[in-house]
């Protein structure tokens, strides 16, 4: 990596109106994740030693966002929308700083890769003021034409300033520029708007840089990276071709998917050597899985941390603060969250597991369910290790139960069990002899037969 500091500029000040939603563009999601922090995390495996997040007006939701993901990150408002470059410039303050690069993106283009970051900055170093990112879409409709020479950017002409010659031009600005810091104030303040649509094109730089005689140049990046979402449609495109590098990096890595395409991963789920992931499985953000685990169709995990060796599903869900240990079993029609199943636990069918503690080798029936919540707080249950609770029992947080104490079938455990005690809470079974024929009998002769 680069030893010359970077600073990189996202600009996301886009509004929701084509994504017909109530929020903000930037903070819908691709794969679990914010676009914003899709950007910001690339941005920041490219080197970024600054970062500056230009937003609307009252957006403070994307602040949050954006700091939460870089905590130190400057945040920038641009009162009123008066194009590209002007929106740069809000972030004059972080620009007059100083620095060697700087790298503007849109928080929008959330299929950017690192490396294509390091390829559109490595000219900076050897000497160019400017380096846009170009593309060849299939349709260049609406995108500003990269006009070249050879290996030099002549300029940016943008679709409403284009003659029909440029039109016909398909190699497209990406959006995505890096200025030399030594040259970025400086160009970016001498950027006017006398165009057609009257705004402070970032564009411009190009021009204006060339007639200082200073060397600008364009790079190439994949149509599938700068894509734009502006609209849902998009979006779900989107979705579908970072799904499909989450899946292949998934299997690169040595995790078995045997219908990649019916598994659905987040950015950030990590998945160990020789996991097997049947079909049709749902990886919400913040998942782990250590090696060796299978996990069993049609389970959904989020925000849980599984060991190794363990087993999942089918038709498991495993909730945020699930934490399944070693060689730990989790089966069909179990749910879990806040819970800590430790190793060799087994949890097997039909349970939910909540707010809870499950010692090791410890094993629950069918049908265990902790009663966590009273309608006002959540409460918690603690089970021991090798302790047994039989089928169909309730366990009534707050509640403890010890190690290897075992549970009766059926049982409501309202109160503490000790270690290695037997709790039966139900009622005694009673029989009557010859019940069932002298009812039939007494009902037969108060009825007349039809
Ligand atoms: C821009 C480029 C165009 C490129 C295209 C790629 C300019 C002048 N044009 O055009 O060459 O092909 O992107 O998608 O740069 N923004 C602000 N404040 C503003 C204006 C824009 O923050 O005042 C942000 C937008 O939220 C968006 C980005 O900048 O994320 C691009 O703005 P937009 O108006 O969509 O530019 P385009 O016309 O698409
Ligand atoms: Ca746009």
């Amino acid at each position: 990596m680069s030893d010359r500091s970077l600073l990189v500029i996202i600009l996301a000040a886009g509004e929701g109106t084509r994504m017909a939603s109530r929020l903000p563009k930037v903070l819908h999601q691709v794969a679990g994740w914010s676009m914003l922090r899709h950007v910001l995390t690339t941005t920041r495996k490219a080197g970024a030693t600054r970062t500056a997040v230009v937003i609307g007006p009252d957006r403070e939701d994307v602040a949050a966002e954006a700091l939460r993901v870089i905590p130190d990150a400057q945040v920038f408002v641009q009162h009123e929308r008066l194009g590209t470059a002007h929106a740069v410039l809000a972030a004059r303050a972080a620009l007059a700083e100083g620095v060697d690069d700087v790298l503007v993106l849109y928080a929008d283009t959330p299929l950017i890769r690192p490396e294509t970051l390091q390829a559109l900055r490595a000219p900076l170093a050897e000497g160019a003021a400017v380096a846009a990112l170009g593309f060849r879409p299939q349709d260049p409709t609406g995108y500003g034409r990269l006009l070249t020479d050879g290996e030099a950017l002549l300029a940016i002409r943008e679709e409403k300033d284009a003659s029909a010659a440029e039109k016909a031009v398909n190699f497209c600005n990406a959006g995505l520029m890096a200025l030399s810091g030594a040259h970025a104030l400086r160009l970016l303040e001498g950027i006017g708007n006398a165009n057609a649509k009257g705004e402070y094109y970032l564009t411009d730089a190009v021009e204006l840089a060339r007639a200082d005689g200073l060397k600008v140049v364009a790079t190439e990046a994949d149509v599938d990276e700068v894509a734009g979402v502006n609209s849902r449609i998009q979006l779900a495109e989107a979705e579908a071709i970072l799904q499909q590098r989450l899946r292949r990096a998934a299997m690169a890595g040595g995790a078995t998917l045997i219908a990649p395409e019916t598994v659905f991963l987040s950015a950030d789920t990590m998945l160990g050597r020789d996991v097997i992931i049947e079909p049709h499985v749902v990886f919400g953000p913040g998942v782990s899985v250590g090696d060796d685990t299978v996990i069993h169709a049609f389970s959904h995990l989020a925000g849980a941390q599984v060991g190794a060796g363990v087993t999942i599903g089918p038709y498991a869900r495993l909730r945020p603060g699930s934490r399944i240990d070693e060689g730990a079993k989790i089966g069909n029609f179990v749910e879990t969250k806040a819970a800590h199943i430790e190793a060799g636990a087994k949890v097997n069918h039909l349970s939910y597991i909540g707010d809870a503690h499950v010692g090791a080798r410890s094993n629950l029936g069918a049908g265990t369910i902790t009663c966590n919540y009273d309608g006002f707080g959540k409460y918690r249950t603690e089970i021991g290790p090798d302790a047994f609770v039989g089928v169909n029992s309730a366990l009534v947080a707050p509640v403890s139960i010890g190690a290897g104490a075992f549970i009766g079938t059926g049982s409501v455990v309202t109160s503490d069990v000790p270690a290695d005690a037997l709790a039966l809470a139900r009622s005694r079974q009673v029989v009557k002899e010859g019940w069932a024929r002298d009812f039939r009998a007494f009902k037969s002769a108060q009825v007349k037969p039809r």
